[in-house]
């Protein structure tokens, strides 16, 4: 059931978004802004407030890029697992895994438009799923970290060292959920908050992107294993 929050963040995403692609991911199309600045103001305004975090969930991340694109070109990293897709944004990841043949896909994010986002872009890739339809994917309210995950067999992670407090937190919680027997992988183009040990690459990337959130057109962004502490 849809409550009238998600319905009006529903249509706010519609009205302020255009229908594209990732560049490193071309088969899946979701609603994205082009450009960070209006459409940031547009949602403080639509909520009456400000000092709004952005809005991270109308973009493809460099970081969340590189995951989905690996989890494409290793369908067997997923196939049949159960898969959580952390800080989701637009929910790339979780599609990829959709897609790719995952038995379940959850995403969380604390953004309520990233999870209304990816509700829409998972009706909007319905063509591109195994079975036609809409990718199931559970968009779960509540934010796992720090707690056991029960059921979830692999943790995917795009840009979440992007800030010190919650790359410290998310860090801490994926090593140990890694220390739990869990597969965890990150993308990452190395952010200062990224820790420079317990990690290992599995796959590096150029990946396009906008002047307009990185100061570049283009970042080297590489796929991590966290490993346990
Ligand atoms: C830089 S964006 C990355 C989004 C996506 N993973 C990607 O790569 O495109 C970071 C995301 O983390 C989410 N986030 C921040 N803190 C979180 C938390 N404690 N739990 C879940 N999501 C969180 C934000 O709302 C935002 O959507």
């Amino acid at each position: 059931m849809i409550d009238c929050d998600e319905m009006a963040q529903r249509a706010f995403i519609l009205g302020h978004t255009a229908v594209g692609t990732a560049p490193l991911v071309p088969e899946l199309r979701l609603h994205l802004a082009t450009e960070v600045t209006p459409l940031w103001q547009a949602t403080e305004d639509s909520l009456h407030r400000s000092g709004l975090p952005p809005p991270y969930w109308a973009f493809p991340w460099v970081g969340g890029q590189a995951v989905a694109r690996y989890v494409l070109d290793h369908p067997e990293l997923v196939a049949g697992r159960t898969v959580l897709d952390f800080a989701a944004g637009c929910g790339l990841i979780a599609l990829a895994a959709a897609r790719a043949g995952a038995a379940a896909v959850i995403a969380v994010d604390i953004d309520p438009f990233a999870r209304a986002a990816i509700a829409l872009n998972a009706v909007l890739n319905a063509d591109s799923m195994p079975d036609g339809r809409p990718a199931r994917i559970t968009v779960a309210t509540e934010d796992p970290m720090g707690r056991p995950v029960p059921g979830v067999d692999l943790v995917l992670a795009g840009d979440v060292c992007y800030e010190r407090p919650m790359a410290e937190a998310v860090i801490c919680w994926l090593r140990t959920l890694a220390g739990a027997g869990l597969t965890v992988i990150i993308g990452d183009p190395g952010r200062s908050y990224l820790p420079r040990t317990g990690l290992t690459a599995l796959a590096h990337h150029l990946v396009p992107t906008l002047l307009d959130i990185e100061d570049t057109d283009a970042r080297a962004t590489t796929v991590w294993r966290v490993e346990r502490a």
